[in-house]
């Protein structure tokens, strides 16, 4: 059985920012998720982070044990978790590059706002596009 879990957190200081605090967090994501069979989708927008992740049940669960722990964000929720037939996320980690683009097709200007409904209807439009 496979989960997904959204969460939605703000991030200190530089983190998803600057080139090299994302690419440090892409790094490692890559390499334990794919390790762990996690698949992962991430945007950065305004101090905020959106982060879908699927996997098996511990394993997902293990990432956001490791993402709440994280120094990087603060204020950490779980906008969804909910067991799923298939994975939307193809890769170990990938990053939206448009996140903007991806909010105002939802009607959303800023991350703050964003809502499971908003957060799966972003996953739906991506995959349609
Ligand atoms: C925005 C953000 C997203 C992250 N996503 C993941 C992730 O999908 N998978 C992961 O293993 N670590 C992720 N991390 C890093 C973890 O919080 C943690 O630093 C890392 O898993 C520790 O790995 P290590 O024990 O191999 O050093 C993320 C960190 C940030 C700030």
């Amino acid at each position: 059985m496979l989960h997904r879990v959204i969460i939605a957190a703000e991030t200190v200081g530089s983190t998803g920012v600057s080139t090299l605090s994302i690419a440090q967090i892409l790094g490692v994501s890559e390499r334990n998720n794919r390790r762990d069979q996690v698949t992962s989708a991430v945007m950065f927008l305004n101090g905020w982070c959106l982060q879908g992740i699927e996997g098996r049940r511990p394993d997902v669960d293990r990432v956001v044990s490791r993402l709440s722990a994280d120094r990087r964000l603060k204020n950490l929720r779980i906008l969804v978790d909910k067991p799923i037939k298939a994975r939307s996320f193809a890769e170990p980690m990938s990053f939206c590059n448009d996140p903007r683009g991806m909010l105002a097709a939802v009607h959303l200007a800023d991350l703050a706002e964003v809502t499971a409904n908003h957060a799966e209807r972003m996953i739906e439009l991506k995959q349609a596009a």
